[in-house]
């Protein structure tokens, strides 16, 4: 995900401008390559409404306590639990799952079924936001495996959780 440099994914409105057009391909790059991904329903809203959802490269989770149907041969909707999704993604041969939305990734990290956090930290803080992880409380470790440079003001830290 990218953040602000004070562990922000949003804006309060869902304004989400502060994210450069590096960090934008380079997430682009990695949906391609991995080819799944699960997301809340609200991040789900808010690509449909700017345009980049379904990303036809890849097969797409959408969590929600609510009923939805798919009108898309690449979308699942589920209510299902976060170890279930991730089932359903190795049932269709996915092992690799990109997580998005601060609500949504955080019940994932509560019940310690993520292996690895990738962020891009944008030049950019404010007071008032959307957190990466929001809603649920859990206490991990991480252990740094990577940092890289994406541009003058941007760096990737690349964490794995230890179990
Ligand atoms: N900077 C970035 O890289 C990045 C990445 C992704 C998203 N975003 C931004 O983050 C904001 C959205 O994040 P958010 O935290 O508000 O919402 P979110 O995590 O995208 O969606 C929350 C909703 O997802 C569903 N949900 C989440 N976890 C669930 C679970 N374990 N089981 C069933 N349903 C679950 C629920 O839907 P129901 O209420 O329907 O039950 C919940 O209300 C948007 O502004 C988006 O643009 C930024």
């Amino acid at each position: 995900m990218a953040i602000t440099a004070n562990g922000f994914i949003a804006k309060e409105d869902d304004d989400t401008g502060f994210i450069s057009d590096v960090e934008w391909k380079g997430f682009l790059k990695k949906m391609k390559e991995v080819g799944s991904d699960i997301i809340g329903r609200r991040t789900y809203e808010l690509a449909l409404e700017d345009g980049w959802f379904p990303d036809k490269n890849a097969f797409h989770i959408v969590m929600s306590k609510k009923r939805m149907k798919s009108r898309w041969e690449n979308v699942v909707f589920t209510d299902k639990s976060p170890r279930e999704a991730l089932r359903m993604m190795a049932e269709r041969g996915f092992n690799e799952v990109l997580i998005g939305g601060g609500t949504l990734a955080a019940s994932f990290m509560k019940q310690h079924l993520v292996d690895e956090l990738i962020l891009d930290v944008e030049p950019k803080v404010f007071g008032r936001g959307i957190g990466i992880f929001t809603g649920s409380d859990f206490d991990l470790d991480l252990e740094l495996i990577g940092v890289k440079k994406l541009s003058k003001n941007e760096v990737q830290l690349h964490y794995r959780v230890l179990k």
